[in-house]
């Protein structure tokens, strides 16, 4: 197979500025002495529903309030949160700690739901809100209060980033903050934590961490450096998506997936998505599709789409996902990904299009120009996508 060519210099420090980590089973001890080092008294605990039933939110409180800080917890971060669900949040914070003193960090549990939800509080701690007015790069005034982001689906990667992801509900838009001042102080990444995420939550999650390291790996921004991240978190999905799903007590597959969801989170930074990630926040802003849903059925149809743009390393992704690739031509090799990626998301129980998730067909058109206006992510593309690209694309996933 090729070398990847390096035609123009990157930088590492810039290209990979990231959020200190914690890995591993067992991590989650740490969360007490990271909250200890920001010298924290009392913090405010972002989790969802689902999160604060399964019992985790519970255990890192009791785990906090060992150390003898005082822990309140918002437990109703929705899915999709958008800009008005931030400002619920950012209530309880102003609402202050069970002892009536002010919160002095936050800390997020869960999925990118709850960790963006974090992100947004802590935002608004020192910036005026709604937080949409900080849509797009490097227009966040002040930094917020510090926060420690614990994932509990492998997927997002979220916990690495300096971006959050939010609906604009008004203008049915779906946007990012991305801001140097809007890092982790910590990150603790505890693939323990991820076992009792329900099947259904673990495909969807898994297959939006294999769009990240995907969409990267053949980015306009792609580098050597992401490139090893993302071949080997493409390698990772690969091998331990289908056992996290069906048995999701495997350790060694939950290991394996939160890895390569990290290492997708690593990606995104270091390189940047593309075209699906464009075409999946139209679906999510208006008909609700959980957002790692609308990236695993719209991807086949967006690989087919970009192959022209990179046919050596769409062909190193084939290899990557297990697909026998020797004595194939290039083009060959290459077209086995869309074949590798569709089994593997029927593999885990997605749906196999738009029209079974309740998106109507007369509204893919609508969603196009909504795709073509995240220019930060077209521009990454590997093809440049034309309006009548995007809407084949649309129709293909539907
Ligand atoms: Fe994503």
């Amino acid at each position: 197979m090729l070398l990847p060519l390096i035609d123009r210099p990157f930088d590492l420090p810039v290209s990979l500025r990231l959020a200190p980590v914690t890995f591993g089973p067992g991590a989650v001890v740490q969360v007490p002495i990271e909250i200890g080092r920001l010298g924290a008294r009392r913090v405010l605990l972002v989790t969802d529903p689902g999160v604060s039933a399964s019992g985790v939110a519970g255990r890192v409180r009791d785990l906090i309030e060992a150390s003898g800080v005082i822990t309140g917890i918002y437990d109703r971060v929705p899915p999709e949160p958008s800009v008005a669900s931030v400002e619920v949040a950012f209530d309880a914070w102003k609402a202050g700690a069970p002892d009536g003193g002010s919160y002095d960090a936050v800390i997020g549990v869960g999925g990118g739901s709850a960790l963006d939800t974090a992100k947004g509080v802590s935002i608004r701690t020192a910036n005026d809100g709604p937080v949409s007015k900080y849509f797009g790069v490097e227009l966040l005034p002040a930094r917020g209060v510090p926060y420690v982001l614990v994932p509990t689906t492998a997927g997002t990667g979220s916990e690495m980033t300096p971006s959050a992801i939010f609906d604009d509900t008004d203008r049915q838009l779906k946007a990012g903050i991305v801001s140097s001042r809007l890092m982790a102080a910590a990150a603790i990444v505890d693939p323990d934590l991820t076992i009792s995420c329900p099947a259904h939550v673990t495909a969807a999650a898994g297959l939006d961490a294999l769009t990240h390291a995907l969409e990267a790996y053949v980015a306009v921004k792609a580098n050597p450096i992401s490139d090893m991240y993302a071949l080997e978190a493409v390698r990772l999905v690969g091998m331990h998506l289908r056992g996290s799903v069906s048995r999701g007590s495997d350790r060694v597959a939950r290991t394996g997936q939160l890895l390569a969801s990290m290492y997708g989170g690593i990606t995104i930074v270091a390189a940047g998505t593309g075209l699906c990630h464009a075409m999946a926040y139209p679906l999510g802003s208006a008909y609700k599709v959980p957002h790692g849903m609308a990236n695993a059925l719209l991807l086949p149809a967006v690989i087919a789409y970009n192959i022209p743009g990179d046919v050596a390393k769409f062909a190193r992704l084939a290899e990557a996902l297990g697909e026998p690739v020797a004595g194939l031509s290039l083009s060959e090799a290459a077209d086995r990904s869309v074949e590798a990626v569709r089994r593997l998301s029927r593999d885990v129980g997605m749906p196999s299009g738009l029209r079974d998730v309740g998106v109507p067909e007369e509204a893919l058109e609508g969603f196009v120009q909504g795709a073509l206006s995240a220019s930060r992510l077209i521009t990454n593309n590997p093809r440049v996508p034309t309006a009548s690209g995007v809407l084949e694309v649309y129709r293909a996933s539907w």
